[in-house]
């Protein structure tokens, strides 16, 4: 991968606000058997300087003795085709605000602090189920020069011959997705974006990209 050719279709994309409502359902296939995980833009705080670990614990850095702050999560899940199979080998760019509602990047206008011992960045690539696994701490929610954005984890998901950029929202917050806009604006489509609860802070959530 090079970075020159990521950026490119990530700025590409970026500008591409999807109508993700009106295409999430069926998308390319007549097939199609799932909904498709509805497009977001990739928003301000893509952390393309990123130089830190990438893997797949948020909470926990190299020579760090202490945890990130916040409630640890687990969120797992898989990646498929709108068929249901699942994609082997995937790769998610997944990033996130730490607890405090902050992102490790220069351009967050947020005063809420940062967490040294918080990983906000990091790269999963999937198994031969299509599965993934992520542990990290709930994100908090934040103002941001486009509105009040409910706790969300961004990722950026290539499958075999697609590429999507997706947001996941918490069950348990559906007072504050209600007012948040990005959310909204999925209309229909939102539900796909949420993930479900699976109990003791653990959540799963597939995202379902159309190859074809
Ligand atoms: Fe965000």
């Amino acid at each position: 991968m090079t970075h020159i050719s990521r950026l490119s279709r990530r700025a590409f994309t970026a500008g591409a606000l999807t109508t993700a409502a009106s295409t999430a359902v069926l998308g390319k296939g007549a097939l199609a058997q799932v909904a498709e995980t509805p497009e977001s833009p990739i928003g301000p705080f893509y952390p393309s300087s990123y130089r830190g670990e990438t893997d797949a614990d948020f909470t926990r850095l190299a020579g760090h003795a202490e945890r990130a702050a916040g409630q640890v999560i687990e969120v797992m899940g898989r990646v498929l085709d709108a068929r249901g199979n699942p994609i082997v080998g995937a790769q998610l760019d997944i990033w996130q605000a730490n607890t405090h509602g902050r992102y490790a990047h220069p351009q967050d206008p947020a005063v809420m602090p940062l967490d040294p011992h918080f990983q906000g960045f990091g790269r999963i690539t999937t198994g031969s189920d299509g599965s993934w696994h992520l542990t990290t701490v709930k994100p908090g929610s934040y103002d941001s020069p486009i509105g009040w954005r409910t706790p969300h984890i961004h990722m950026d998901v290539t499958g075999v011959d697609s590429r999507k950029i997706v947001q996941m929202y918490f069950p348990e917050d559906e007072k504050m997705n209600a007012r948040d806009e990005l959310l909204r604006a999925l209309g229909g489509a939102a539900p796909a974006s949420v993930a479900s609860a699976l109990g003791d802070h653990r959540y799963k959530w597939d995202i379902v990209l159309i190859e074809s």
